[in-house]
């Protein structure tokens, strides 16, 4: 017989049939007469309980029918007797298919998130874990339905490349020279003309550059791929390999820009609490108890908008002492952000930065001091999108290029889009473990990704 998936099982509307499930063991209890057994396929959060008669059953079977084993059960499909599932499994027949070890780490009782992560090849077998990774799953379907459904086209940005887009640095080389053997050129300098590539690469920081040179020929593109930071921040915010995700639309000024960043965010809130509710009504039981309250407040309430000279006016009249001081020209750290989402008690939109300390590529305001950039502060996450609307200007790019000191010969292709046909257009980057951590509740970023990469730490 075919078997079934758990939550087909659970859902079923017929009883009395014969099924045959596969999973893994989560508990054994019982007693002289039968043994409970819950097996869990990862289908649901919930496991189907299976009650085998003692008597039916060698001992040597049963015995190896401990948590972590992996078993196939055959019986009768029936109402349960029991309190907490409908359903459960008279069974006729089990089989070990694999059986686990005695030093199998996953015990019933809970284990600390820490302890997790050091086992984070078992851990998606975890109710949380679980839970965790399928509304991954939800939220990277509805990214690619909600953009699909608006006529937007997938591009493939390129992981390996030459240019640093953010131009802040922090990058992970990619080499094939013998780093024993560096090769050298006549100044002493390492010889990358002798690389793979016959040039210095790394890998990307952001799709967004070639994500504009499509956006030039398809109207509405988006990316969503891995993106790398050699930046050596050990937060519970940051990732050295991420996903993120970078709409790039042309003839859309900021405002659409915000429009549109503001409908993406509430329409994958609002598809998680359709599609996976289930997960969300035990994360939120087990860790978090505003978690669902705190998502539809995000689908039901306008984002507050503000520019940033107005919201460093409010840090500075609330006369609160920050660790940072702020005064307008500096960047906003995660205690300043935190203060404005509180303050506004919603998620905010902030626009118009100092160009200092933005990237290159931002359209340039009249003022002369600041850039079109808008980035989103989420509750607790702090910056969950940063985006802007882009400088199309040929001179004016070039120059900031020159005042930024980016090797100008770098990005000749970049520049090229602003001599051939060039329009207005804009874009974000939606970092897509920012966006599971306040799906899920989660309050560390290594939790939400299943194999997380950060400072000193690749392990799996
Ligand atoms: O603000 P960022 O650096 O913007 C860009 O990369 C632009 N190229 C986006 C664009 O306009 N197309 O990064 C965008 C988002 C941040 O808002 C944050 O959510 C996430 O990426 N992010 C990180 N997430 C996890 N770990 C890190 N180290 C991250 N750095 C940025
Ligand atoms: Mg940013």
């Amino acid at each position: 017989m075919k078997a079934s998936r758990v939550i087909d099982l659970l859902n079923s509307k017929e009883t009395g049939i014969e099924v045959s499930v596969k999973g893994w063991v989560r508990t054994k209890r019982g007693n002289k007469q039968v043994a409970f057994i819950a097996i869990n396929d990862g289908s649901i959060i919930h496991s189907i309980q299976a009650v085998a008669d003692l008597g039916k059953f060698d001992e040597e079977t049963l015995k190896q029918v401990t948590t972590g084993a992996c078993i196939s059960v055959s019986g009768t499909l029936v109402p349960s007797q029991g309190q907490g599932q409908k359903v459960e499994i008279q069974a006729d027949s089990i089989e070990i298919l694999g059986a686990a070890d005695e030093s199998y780490p996953l015990q019933k009782k809970g284990h600390s998130m820490e302890f997790l992560r050091e086992i984070a090849h078992l851990r998606p077998r975890t109710n949380t874990f679980g839970a965790v990774f399928r509304l991954r799953h939800h939220m990277s379907f509805a990214i690619h339905k909600y953009f699909n459904d608006r006529g937007f086209f997938y591009l493939h940005s390129p992981i390996i490349t030459g240019s640093d887009a953010e131009g802040a640095g922090e990058m992970f080389r990619v080499t094939t020279l013998d780093l024993n053997n560096i090769p050298r050129d006549e100044n002493g300098d390492i010889n990358f003309k002798e690389d793979f590539f016959g040039k210095s690469t790394n890998l990307t920081v952001s799709g967004q550059l070639e994500g504009e040179l499509a956006a030039m020929a398809l109207g509405q593109v988006y990316t969503f791929g891995p993106t790398f930071r050699a930046e050596n921040s050990n937060t519970p915010r940051h990732l050295a390999e991420f996903w993120m995700i970078e709409p790039e639309m042309a003839f859309y000024d900021i405002k659409d820009n915000m429009d549109l960043a503001e409908d993406f965010l509430k329409y994958l809130v609002s598809y998680a609490l359709e599609y996976g509710m289930e997960d969300l009504e035990f994360l939120n039981n087990q860790y978090d108890k505003e978690l669902i309250n705190r998502l539809k407040f995000v689908v039901e309430n306008p984002f507050e908008r503000l520019t940033y000279t107005k919201a460093v006016d409010v840090l500075m009249a609330s006369g609160k002492k920050f660790e940072f001081p702020i005064s307008w020209g500096t960047d906003l750290q995660k205690e300043h952000e935190n203060y404005l989402v509180e303050h506004f008690k919603r998620p905010v939109i902030l626009t118009d930065y100092p160009k200092a300390i933005k990237a290159f590529y931002m359209k340039q305001n009249d003022d002369e001091n600041t850039v079109r950039a808008m980035d989103i502060l989420f509750p607790w996450i702090g910056e969950i999108i940063g985006g802007s609307q882009r400088e199309e200007n040929y001179e004016k790019l070039q120059r900031r290029i020159k005042e930024m000191h980016i090797p100008e010969e770098e990005l000749w292709w970049y520049l090229d889009t602003r001599k051939y046909g060039a329009c207005v257009h804009s874009g974000f980057g939606l970092g897509f473990e920012r966006l599971m951590l306040f799906i899920t509740g989660m309050t560390n970023i290594r939790d939400v990704i299943p194999f997380p990469r950060t400072p000193k730490n690749a392990e799996f």
